[in-house]
């Protein structure tokens, strides 16, 4: 019997056969996915359909689309459990739309994360990222649920990304594996490693880990996004990396531990982050610190991890921060419009910890910045202007 893919393969090379010219990246054919057999066939097409469909546990389920292609879930894709590495899926090609129609990619991470609550610092080994984006153009409109570890890795450059909903609720609940604590750990929401001119936007991310992590890359926006129980909107961390002109616009930050934070590697080498700008953000609920920009990562971490070992929130007396390294140049960070930040009794308002004032420069200017609540911080090595907190 032919299947749809087939059909979608002859008629590829039907069309590469009509013309003298080099063959075509683009094939006007529909190729439909119902399982990982199909996706040889389906990816040369300009139209790819995704019907519901389980991946089975230790493969990847790879689209590499052609240039220009449009990828359309029409269905829900379950990933069966196994331990590995991963990723779960990855989408690549250039100009590519990737539209999921508001379906659902279960990842199952429940399965994984009653085994010890430990994500990807111990366990069992659990697959990361949960999708990887390599695709230039756009994704959008994904439920993601459940990631084992990481949710969603960032490459394409450029890339817009929206309507994503990373909904990891479920790991905030303990088990008897977690101590305590909540099973899910280190389901960070988007990651984003060297890529470029990158969007997202309109989504919403419930986890334990950062909401966004930018380690790499020029030109981001994260733009009216909601961030539900993680670790708040982060820089970082960087080792040797360039992050440039980074845009946190309009985003709403509830019960994170932090809320908008800088990270750099106490020991890292030739970096930058520079003009980083916070634009009309909302944050309530911020249980550790409201504003932390560190240079002696991951010592700060290091000691939370500590903390986390008992039941009690992650909020270091001033003699415990680490020791800042200076081997990144953190060069302008902007507060623009009105960024309001209210933390619980227990957090810290602004915390800022730079190992010289030659690793922090430029304009610091916090004036539209207003934090209430807990207790204030300390500023140390670093140029800021004004700013109520
Ligand atoms: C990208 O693909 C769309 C079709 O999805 C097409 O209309 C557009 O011309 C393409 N743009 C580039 C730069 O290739
Ligand atoms: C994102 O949301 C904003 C405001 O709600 C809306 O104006 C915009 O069209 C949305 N963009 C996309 C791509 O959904
Ligand atoms: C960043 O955006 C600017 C302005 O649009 C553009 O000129 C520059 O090439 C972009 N940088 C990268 C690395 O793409």
């Amino acid at each position: 019997m032919l299947t749809l893919g087939v059909i979608c393969a002859l008629l590829a090379s039907a069309f590469a056969l009509d013309t003298d010219l080099p063959a075509p990246t683009v094939k006007r054919c529909t190729g439909t996915i119902s399982s990982l057999a199909d996706v040889a066939a389906a990816q040369v097409c300009t139209t790819i359909i995704i019907n519901s469909f389980t991946v089975p546990g230790g493969q990847i389920f790879t689209i590499n689309a052609a240039t220009g292609a449009t990828i359309t879930m029409a269905g829900d894709v379950t990933f069966g459990f196994a331990e590995w590495a991963g990723p779960l899926m990855l989408v690549s090609g250039q100009n590519v739309t990737f539209n999921g129609n508001g379906h659902t990619l279960f990842g199952q991470g429940d399965l994984y994360w009653m085994r010890d609550g430990l994500g990807g610092n111990g366990g069992v080994t659990k697959p990361a990222p949960f999708i990887r984006v390599n695709n230039a153009g756009s994704f959008s409109n994904v439920r993601i649920l459940n990631a084992p570890e990481r949710s969603v890795a960032v490459k394409g450059s450029p890339v817009t990304i929206s309507g994503i909903m990373i909904d990891n609720s479920l790991g905030d609940l303990p088990n008897s594996r977690s101590n305590g604590l909540p099973a899910g750990h280190n389901t960070d929401g988007f990651g984003i490693s060297n890529a470029n001119n990158v969007i997202i936007q309109n989504s919403s991310v419930h986890n334990q880990d950062d909401c966004l992590a930018v380690n790499g890359g020029t030109n981001i926006t994260f733009q009216n996004n909601v961030c539900v129980g993680g670790h708040g909107i982060s820089i970082g961390s960087i080792a040797s990396n360039v992050v440039n002109n980074v845009h946190i616009t309009e985003n709403t930050v509830m019960s994170n531990t932090n809320g908008l934070r800088i990270k750099t590697d106490a020991t890292a080498t030739a970096s930058t982050v520079s003009n980083i700008v916070y634009t009309n953000n909302k944050l309530s609920g911020i249980t550790e610190f409201g504003v932390l920009i560190d240079q002696s990562y991951p010592d700060t971490l290091g000691l939370c991890f500590f903390f986390i070992l008992f039941p009690v929130p992650c909020v270091q007396p001033s003699w415990l921060i680490g020791t800042p390294g200076t081997g990144v140049v953190i060069n302008g960070v902007t507060f623009s419009g009105t960024n309001t930040i209210s933390v619980t009794s227990v957090a810290k308002r602004v915390s800022v910890n730079c190992g010289s004032t030659s690793s922090c420069v430029g304009t610091w200017n916090f004036a539209a910045l207003t934090v209430t609540g807990g207790a204030a911080g300390t500023i140390r090595d670093a140029p800021v202007t004004g700013g109520l907190f």
